[in-house]
């Protein structure tokens, strides 16, 4: 049931997994920001060109929508940017395609390209299907700078398969199905309590841009149950796994890099489930 997946998203996700089989897609994916992310258990290259792969997700976006695949050919205005959201677009139509139509896709990303995504995300979804946006506090300083506000936060935008997902959502998040759903306090709130990872954190991996379990947890709570499937296909030391493993919902993990895909195998092999008792399973 639970698979960790070495390759390109759109390739696997082609390859390997079922249309509508999904409950919940989280996905960190690269920021768009031109350059190299290195730690000590792996690397990945955030520095973007024209591929075949950028060409074939501006066909299906034009395909979604005309009108938006030339206003996003509009405002992004250098060529990596323009690669970079080809990539993307191909991913995300794939993982419209994977989920189930009660499902959501949870994008984490930050400023660099957080308007363009949107605009992406709601032209292949369509439009009232985005549920909202979680702000996240990544860090406490940033550097401003002649081009920009210093990034502190980033954004988790969630988009609804159907108006049932939407649906589900609000279900789950008000009468709730997990009563340990941060829904029966928040009821999506925009704001994402989870702390950033301190320095010298003992949950680091030495994977670069790994985020925080507690954060995944509150999504995973807020959006699944018990034995749901929750995939990340960009899932890095496999963080969103993890909380999954912990909450005791199935998972499927897609990376490039064998690092990456190294890097959790060894985490998920130690990740307990936490306490079960409180823990519902499907609601209707
Ligand atoms: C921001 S990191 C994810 C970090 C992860 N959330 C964590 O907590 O460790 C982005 C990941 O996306 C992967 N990646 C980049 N392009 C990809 C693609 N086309 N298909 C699959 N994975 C990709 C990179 O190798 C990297 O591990």
């Amino acid at each position: 049931m639970n698979r960790l997946l070495l390759g390109s998203a759109v390739d696997v996700l082609r390859r390997e997994i079922t249309t509508g089989s999904v409950d919940m897609v989280y996905s960190d994916p690269p920021f768009g920001n031109e350059q190299v992310w290195a730690g000590k258990a792996g690397s990945f290259d955030d520095r973007w060109e024209w591929s075949a792969a950028s060409a074939q997700g501006w066909e299906a976006l034009n395909r979604h929508s005309a009108a938006a695949a030339a206003l996003l050919a509009a405002v992004a205005r250098t060529a990596p940017a323009r690669a970079y959201l080809g990539v993307m677009a191909g991913i995300v139509t794939e993982l419209r395609r994977v989920l189930k139509l009660t499902g959501t896709l949870w994008l984490h990303f930050d400023d660099t390209m957080g308007a363009e995504l949107r605009l992406l995300c709601t032209a292949i979804f369509g439009p009232g299907l985005e549920a909202g946006t979680l702000v996240w506090k990544r860090t406490l300083g940033g550097h401003a700078n002649a081009k920009s506000f210093g990034r502190v936060h980033d954004t988790i935008a969630c988009y609804a398969r159907s108006p049932a997902a939407l649906w589900r959502l609000w279900r789950l998040g008000t009468i709730g199905g997990d009563p340990c759903s941060p829904g029966w306090e928040y009821r999506f709130d925009t704001f994402a309590e989870a702390a950033p990872l301190a320095q010298g954190d003992k949950e680091r991996v030495g994977y670069p841009t790994q985020k925080p379990v507690a954060l995944i947890e509150e999504l995973i709570r807020a959006a699944t149950l018990r034995g749901n499937m929750v995939l990340d296909p960009t899932c890095g030391s496999g963080t969103a796994l993890v909380a999954a493993q912990r909450l005791n919902r199935n998972w499927t993990g897609i990376d490039l890099s064998p690092d990456a895909i190294a890097t959790a195998e060894k985490r998920l092999e130690i990740a307990r489930p936490k306490q079960a008792a409180f823990d519902f399973g499907e609601v209707a």
